[in-house]
């Protein structure tokens, strides 16, 4: 029975002392209207990334939890993210995905406002309003907060949030390499093409969830890799990065924030190129990325990759091939729009973005091979949850439970975990309780407790 106090009924569904967590929590309609209003409206999320929007007058039309918003660039170049509801009557006033404008034109009853959201034209102004309505008071509605970090843009509703880098905190490490495949170098990176977008049936955190690395997983992506028609398509090669990823040292990372991430430090040997050796061009490309990489990193830190993360709630990123960034939208209690962002560095050869717009395809996206895998176990974990009887029961969190403990050597900061565990998804759905229960920024940040998740629920 769920207990009828806000705290102790999200504390009964998430309950990390014995690793189980409701049911209800991936399906619930009412608990999914009530994270829109306490995840939603306080967490920073990924809004889009600068290269979508070059010049002035640019928009890309993003979401924010289930709410439509603008990325926008002034004439000034200022960017801004406002909302996409006409202060008269809610219209979105930005019907399109992206494009150039010097004005956004209500539909409805052509109140225009400018790109940076303040109100410019009223029809009728001087006959119906002049004097009854003050323009710069009925702006657009602009997020408070902002935060633009390497090309990558990201927003919070709450005025109070910490700044970004404080809230990414030391899960930066792991996403700078997603964000810069050559780690700083001039021109970084620019969204490759048009963003993927669908629709699939489960919850949103069924996928944020996966990509704190949930490896355990991978089995399901056997078939993919069997009859060889993975990303590298070809059987050596696949091989030869097996090898490699079995003699690297993996490492599952959990951050005070709830972010997580599955990375590796690969063996000195280590070479990412291989699955490019058919493509010479492409090929030379990545080895001179590679060897930038060593100089500017270090001997040590170049080995360190990301596979997987995601940053609390619901922006997961890839950070090797495919270089990606994925926005699970929330769309229902069982429905999420994907949003994916596949990324390249700018100045890369137009050889090197032709091929890597095929190989991302192909490996992620609704058509990619791997990608595919995974909706079909949120899919259908979703229809096996919804029963009446299917529902009395929580899912088991219990891996490792109480077993893992920081090694005292951990190459990177954070929680750390040398073997697959449940570690991240606790850390993730512990904070998940914490904003449910309406918790302060300090607790938020894990203020109060920095131990691993399994030690100090
Ligand atoms: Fe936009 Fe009326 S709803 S002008
Ligand atoms: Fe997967």
């Amino acid at each position: 029975m769920i207990p009828s106090t806000q705290e102790s009924r999200y504390d009964a569904m998430v309950n990390l002392h014995e690793g189980e967590i409701s049911r209800a929590i991936f399906s619930d309609a009412e608990i999914f209207q009530e994270e829109l209003e306490k995840v939603y409206t306080r967490a920073w999320l990924f809004v889009g990334h600068e290269s979508q929007v070059p010049n002035p007058g640019d928009f890309f039309t993003s979401r924010m939890g289930a709410e439509s918003v603008i990325l926008a660039r002034d004439k000034k170049r200022k960017v801004h993210v406002l909302l996409n509801s006409c202060r008269h009557r809610g219209m979105k006033v930005c019907q399109y995905d992206h494009g150039n404008t010097q004005l956004f034109t209500c539909p409805y009853h052509s109140w225009s406002y400018t790109t940076d959201g303040k109100l410019f034209g009223v029809p009728q102004y001087k006959n119906l309003y002049e004097g009854c309505l003050d323009k710069e008071a009925w702006s657009l509605i602009e997020v408070p907060k902002m935060a633009i970090y390497k090309g990558t843009v990201w927003a919070s509703w709450d005025k109070d949030a910490p700044d970004f880098l404080t809230y990414l905190g030391d899960a930066r490490i792991h996403l700078d390499l997603a964000l810069d495949c050559r780690d700083g170098r001039e021109g970084g990176s620019e969204v490759l093409f048009g963003v993927h977008k669908w629709v699939i049936p489960c919850n949103w955190k069924f996928a944020a969830e996966n990509f704190l690395g949930d490896t355990y997983h991978n089995v399901s992506h056997r078939s993919v890799d069997l009859i060889g028609i993975g990303p590298s398509a070809e059987a050596g090669v696949k091989g030869r990065r097996d090898n490699e990823l079995e003699k690297a040292r993996h490492l599952w990372v959990n951050f005070p924030a709830g972010h997580g991430v599955h990375s590796a430090i690969m063996p000195e040997s280590w070479e990412f190129l291989d699955t490019y050796r058919n493509n010479p061009i492409v090929a030379e490309y990545f080895r001179h990325c590679h060897e930038e990489r060593k100089l500017r990193l270090g001997a040590d830190k170049y080995r360190l990759v990301p596979f997987v993360g995601t940053i609390y709630p619901n922006t997961s990123y890839h950070g090797n091939q495919p270089r990606s960034l994925c926005v699970w939208h929330p769309h229902g209690p069982e429905a999420t729009e994907a949003w994916r962002f596949f990324l390249v560095d700018a100045d890369a050869p137009q050889e090197v973005k032709d091929f890597l717009r095929v190989y991302y395809m192909r490996y992620s996206g609704p058509a990619g091979m791997t990608e595919q895998d995974d909706m079909e176990n949120w899919n259908y974990a979703t229809a096996g949850s919804r029963g009446v009887i299917a529902k009395r029961y929580p899912y088991n969190y219990a891996q490792s439970l109480g077993k893992v403990a920081n090694p005292g050597d951990a190459p990177v900061p954070g929680h750390v975990s040398l073997q697959v565990s449940e570690e991240n998804p606790r850390q993730f759905y512990r904070r998940w309780r914490d904003y449910m229960n309406g918790a302060d920024w300090d607790t938020l940040l894990g203020g109060k407790d920095q131990g691993p998740a399994s030690l100090a629920a």
